[in-house]
């Protein structure tokens, strides 16, 4: 329930704004309304993170009934907090309210799921894709081609119904499948990315390096992988 504290600290604050710059006005009704409707609309989100990591955990428990094998090593969720969220609004040129939000921004509720192998990785999401109950907006499969610099993962926006007093209402939510490799890899890239401070000629040498750590890890993966198809047979949903 972080980011709805969050937010209504972000209530609280507003008010604490308006009450200095005229000790006697009110809170603005319209601010309070607006920041009333962006707090349901996050715990909109959070339910549906909710849902579909719960689909996530029934998937994986299932395959370790069936098939004595974890297809997900472990599961990473977040809400976008609300300084992100603002920040690519502003960075994408869109107003700042939630219908906007609501339409433009897929990826507010993330969940990562990381599993040991790349068919784990499709058959997890293949799985979660073919359930009736939930629609799959986009996908971006960046294992299949990955990008410039070598990140890899496969990314599926989901539309989830979550059931409020007014019916239902389908929510988007942003999936990243990868491996332990990829996850491995993908940290570090982060990390540099943000080493805004480093000069030039380090930066794209790090860059050329890690381009070269990716060739690398897909090639471990795929000897590991092949060990483990030989000695467990290839596990459903995935062709061999
Ligand atoms: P955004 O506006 O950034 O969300 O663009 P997009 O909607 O086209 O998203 P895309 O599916 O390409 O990537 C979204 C998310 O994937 C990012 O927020 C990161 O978490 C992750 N991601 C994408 N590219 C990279 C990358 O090059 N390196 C790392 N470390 N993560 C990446
Ligand atoms: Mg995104």
């Amino acid at each position: 329930r972080v980011n709805t504290n969050e937010l209504r600290a972000r209530l609280s604050a507003i008010a604490d704004e308006l009450e200095q710059r005229d000790g006697t006005s009110p809170i603005e009704t319209a601010d309070v309304d607006a920041v009333s409707e962006f707090i349901d609309q996050m715990q909109v989100y959070e339910g549906a993170m909710y849902e579909i990591s719960t689909k996530l955990e029934i998937l994986d428990s299932e395959f370790q009934v069936h098939f004595s094998h974890d297809p997900i090593h472990h599961m990473e969720r977040r809400l976008k907090s609300i300084d992100s969220i603002i920040d690519k609004m502003h960075r994408k040129h869109l107003p700042i309210t939630v219908r906007s939000v609501r339409d433009n921004l897929f990826d507010v509720a993330g969940i990562r799921v990381i599993c040991n192998y790349r068919d784990d990785v499709y058959s997890v999401a293949n799985y979660l894709s073919a359930q009736s109950d939930i629609q799959v907006l986009r996908v971006k499969d960046y294992i299949l081609n990955p990008k410039q610099n070598g990140y890899r993962s496969l990314h599926v926006i989901y539309a989830v119904p979550v059931f409020l007093s007014s019916g239902a209402h389908y929510t988007p939510v942003e999936v990243q499948f990868r491996t332990i490799a990829m996850d491995y890899w993908a940290s570090l890239e982060h990390a540099l990315r943000y080493k805004t401070d480093l000069p030039d000629a380090r930066l794209s040498e790090h860059s050329q390096t890690l381009l070269d750590c990716a060739r690398a890890l897909q090639n471990v993966e795929t000897q590991m992988q092949s060990i483990h198809r030989d000695i467990n047979g290839a596990p459903q949903g995935t062709q061999a």
